[in-house]
């Protein structure tokens, strides 16, 4: 009779998951789990926290190595302490060979072994914790398990500090363990060379050990347990937003680690895709997490951006040659003095007479040395520049190219970054650019913030938060939404109605209260094109907030609502209106804005002796999507900076005087550089006019989308606005116009649901309104949160298409949104629909838009 073929398990332990006691009751939990299953399990183990650093200072004699080793004596006789146990014979043996190690000399085979000893002592002392809890293990030396190929290409160096093994499929070693016994303990990180001595494999060696032995054994799986659940959208503790990514394809997690994430060597992933071996991330102090599956099963869910990583330290060389172009066998001759150096090169651009390579010099055990000695060659042959101190931020995902286009609003956040180097991998899974190094957290937080969804869970590919994960008794950032708190009141207020619109009064007044903490304006205007219910009208002006107006309709309206409102608290902003609104402007009393110089050079008659308003185009514009940004060649509004000086001399001839300076450049906007460069832009014009009071900086202040995103940093907006007006004339008025920010957040769109449906995967949610009352996801693709209110408290866990009834396939009020299984007549609730929502609905197919209602 054949013997069954064993099936083995490989589980690999992190430093910080074999340093305390209870870690190794979670270890022999997880054992039993796996023996339980009819698993063999070989547990490899990386050395004690903080250990390797320790010998890595030993190795390279650097500081008190007898401070050291009484550091690593003393943290391994803690763990035996804590599991109740006298320190192993074998382990005091180790420690005192380490001893001797420490006083000989430092070849880089003397260098390995030292470095070895840090896994030969963690897993001595975990055979004798694992025995003692009473799972019997054999220890196995690493070194007698991998061996390392050929160091033929390799320096000395590199061949005892950086190796790497074999990994071919051994049966023979899978029965023979097997027949040892079920649980099987060994080191991470060593292997041995063909001449029988200690090699260590570089870092992050203990993944790339799990994953050989998971290849040599044929293993079913290897879990890679560790301090955090798997692998994240982008640095979770940077960003607390950051998703769990739940499945994750070999390619995609290969190129995630190569490109920065740190969770796993880029290395440990080929040998267990050769053999299409699943490698499971779980936390080693939360196994309840479901954390990250790399497996072939993984469906590649269409192009899709799924993290943002960064990588710190890179040195870019840029290489620059005039006779370059088409010169044959350049790049041959600058690419073998790399070779010839070793230093491998990670990205290239290239231009007609520029080549940029960026080197990791951390990935090499290299360092200025040979980069002196690179540029120095490569002076022989071209202008050689090195840049030091950059880092890559890249997108990661399958089908980058094919997303490119989405991605236009998202890289805005590069308009004032500069970028070294543009790539996009030839493998279509990353997007990288090379910034400065200071520039880069910043643009990862606003990348990730718009390119990663939010969200509740729910999702094929993204899991939970780690805010969520971790944080769980806080609130997700920010506050929970009034309306969470009003669910009563809203559902009661609906009554029979099928849909409606309802309005906070206190969450405009919350808003009001926030942006008056911006103490370096002046004076508030309310932007009413986004809401001029007569009530939300009254609730701001109670506040002190006067009104930007775009047309007579909307200057007579606030009349009409705010019969204390003075004229003079109205601007009138209009753009290509006809010439009577200006007259009419004028004879009311309101502050009037000109941006065309048309009305300088042929209505002037009208302006006479009047005071006016100049609209500037700063020059480029920002907002949530294109067709709302308000500056730049391309868009409609405001006078050219170069005709600035015509606009001056025009209004001074025609006795006109100019009283104030405005700007608009967008809307839905997050990042407070907008408006501090829009007043340095116009701040920079004070000069050409000797009438100036005011400088207006317009609306444009945006909210977010998305529960998890953070807000706009109002009291950053605060301090670079008061930065740059004191640099200003004395006396200068600063205004702001906002209309979203006041408004958005107070609106909800209420909307009972009418009928469900599904065609094939795709799953249709139908409700009373769409379209005629909400058009901005069909026409910018609006995100607005989708919540069914009647069953707030039930799990929304289904993936739904919401569309209202409207005769157009645009007639969607929100994609792919996580709500629960849902009846006719519930009611949903679409968020942040208080701004630009009822002010730009129609009769689109005879249907009336929802009703407004006051809360
Ligand atoms: N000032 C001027 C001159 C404006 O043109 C606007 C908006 C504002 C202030 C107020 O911008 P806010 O703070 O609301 O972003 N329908 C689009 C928004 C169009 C904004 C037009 N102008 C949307 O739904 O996103």
């Amino acid at each position: 009779m054949t013997k069954p073929i064993p099936r083995w398990l490989v589980m690999k332990y992190g430093g910080t998951s074999v340093s305390t006691a209870a870690s190794w009751s979670e270890i022999d939990r997880q054992v039993r789990r796996a023996t339980d299953a009819g698993q063999h399990v070989m547990v490899v183990v990386s050395a004690l926290a903080g250990v390797t650093n320790r010998l890595q200072q030993i190795a390279n004699q650097d500081g008190d190595w007898v401070a050291d080793l009484a550091w690593i004596r003393d943290q391994h006789n803690t763990l035996a302490t804590a599991v109740g146990i006298d320190l192993p014979a074998e382990v005091s043996d180790r420690l005192n060979e380490l001893e001797q190690l420490a006083q000989a000399g430092r070849s880089p085979a003397e260098q390995a072994s030292i470095l070895a000893q840090g896994e030969l002592l963690s897993s001595q002392l975990g055979a004798a914790v694992l025995a003692r809890l009473g799972r019997p293990v054999r220890w196995q030396d690493a070194r007698s398990l991998l061996q390392a190929g050929s160091a033929e290409h390799q320096s000395a160096r590199a061949a005892y500090l950086a190796a790497s093994a074999d990994c071919d499929a051994d049966p023979g070693l899978a029965a023979s363990l097997a027949e040892q016994g079920a649980v099987h303990i060994t080191q991470g990180f060593l292997a041995s060379n063909q001449a029988g001595q200690t090699v260590v494999l570089g870092r992050g060696g203990s993944d790339t050990s799990a994953a050989y032995l998971a290849a040599k054994l044929t293993a079913e799986a290897v879990e890679i347990w560790t301090d955090v659940p798997g692998m994240f959208s982008t640095n979770p503790r940077e960003i607390p937003s950051a998703r769990l990514l739940k499945v994750l394809a070999y390619r995609e997690a290969q190129e995630l680690a190569s490109m920065g994430a740190k969770v796993l060597h880029p290395r440990c992933i080929a040998p267990t895709r050769q053999r299409e071996i699943p490698i499971l991330i779980r936390q080693t102090s939360r196994p309840e997490i479901e954390g990250t599956e790399i497996s072939p099963h993984a469906r590649e869910v269409g192009a899709q951006v799924k993290a943002i990583v960064q990588r710190q330290g890179i040195t870019l060389i840029s290489m620059e040659g005039l006779g370059m172009w088409h010169q044959v066998g350049f790049l041959a001759d600058a690419f073998a003095l790399f070779k010839k150096h070793r230093l491998s090169v990670d990205l290239i651009s290239t231009s007609e007479a520029n080549v940029t390579v960026s080197l990791d010099l951390s990935e090499h055990l290299l360092d200025g040395p040979a980069l002196q000695a690179l540029t120095d060659e490569l002076a022989l042959i071209c202008r050689v520049k090195v840049i030091h101190h950059c880092a890559s931020v890249s997108l990661v995902g399958s089908g980058i190219r094919t997303i490119l286009h989405k991605l236009g609003p998202a890289l805005e956040v590069f308009e004032q970054r500069r970028i070294y180097l543009v790539s996009q991998a030839a493998n279509d899974l990353n997007l990288t650019f090379v910034v400065d190094e200071k520039d880069a957290n910043k643009l990862v937080k606003q990348l990730h913030q718009q390119l990663i969804p939010g969200g509740v869970g729910g999702d094929s590919v993204f899991g939970p938060t780690w805010e969520q994960l971790f944080k769980q008794d806080e609130p997700v950032r920010g506050e929970v939404p009034w309306w969470v708190a009003q669910r009563p009141a809203l559902l009661e207020q609906l009554g029979h109605r099928d849909c409606a619109y309802v309005y906070s009064v206190d969450a405009i007044r919350d808003a009001a209260n926030r942006l008056a903490q911006v103490k370096a304006c002046d004076f508030m205007l309310y932007a009413m094109k986004a809401n001029s219910h007569p009530e939300v009208l009254r609730t701001l002006n109670q506040a002190g907030i006067g009104m930007e107006c775009v047309s007579m309709q909307e200057v007579d309206h606030a009349l009409e609502v705010l019969p204390e409102l003075s004229p003079s608290q109205i601007l009138f902003t209009p753009n290509f209106a006809p010439r009577r609104e200006y007259r009419a402007a004028l004879d009311r009393g309101v502050n009037l804005t000109v941006d065309n110089l048309f009305v300088l050079e042929n209505w002037a008659s009208d302006l006479r002796g009047h005071e006016v308003f100049l609209r500037i185009d700063p020059g480029s514009g920002l907002g949530h999507h294109k067709m709302v940004r308000t500056a730049g060649q391309f868009s409609k509004f405001g006078i050219p900076l170069n005709e600035v000086g015509l606009a001056a001399s025009l209004a001074r001839q025609h006795e006109i005087r100019v009283v104030g300076l405005h700007a608009h450049t967008g809307s839905g906007i997050m990042v407070p550089d907008n408006w501090e460069r829009t007043l340095t832009a116009l701040g920079e014009l004070v000069s050409h006019f000797d009438d100036l009071r005011i400088i207006d900086i317009g609306g444009g202040l945006g909210v977010p989308d998305k529960q998890d995103q953070l807000p706009l940093d109002t009291v950053a907006l605060n301090e670079r606005l008061e930065q740059v007006k004191s640099a200003l004339p004395e006396g200068l008025e600063l205004w702001i116009e906002p209309g979203r920010y006041l408004i958005a957040q107070a609106g909800v769109l209420l909307a009972r649901v009418t009928q469900t449906k599904g065609k094939g995967d795709v799953r249709y949610m139908g409700v009373a309104t769409g379209m005629n009352s909400l058009i901005r996801p069909a026409l910018y693709g609006a995100y607005h949160e989708i919540v069914n209110l009647t069953r707030l408290d039930q799990a929304h866990d289904q993936v739904w298409n919401v569309v209202g009834p409207i005769c157009e396939t645009g007639d969607v009020l929100g994609l792919d949104r996580v709500l629960p299984e849902s009846s006719e007549g519930d009611v949903l609730l679409i968020a942040n629909a208080g701004a630009y929502s009822a002010a730009m609905a129609s009769h689109y197919n005879r249907r009336p838009p929802a009703e407004e209602l006051i809360l």
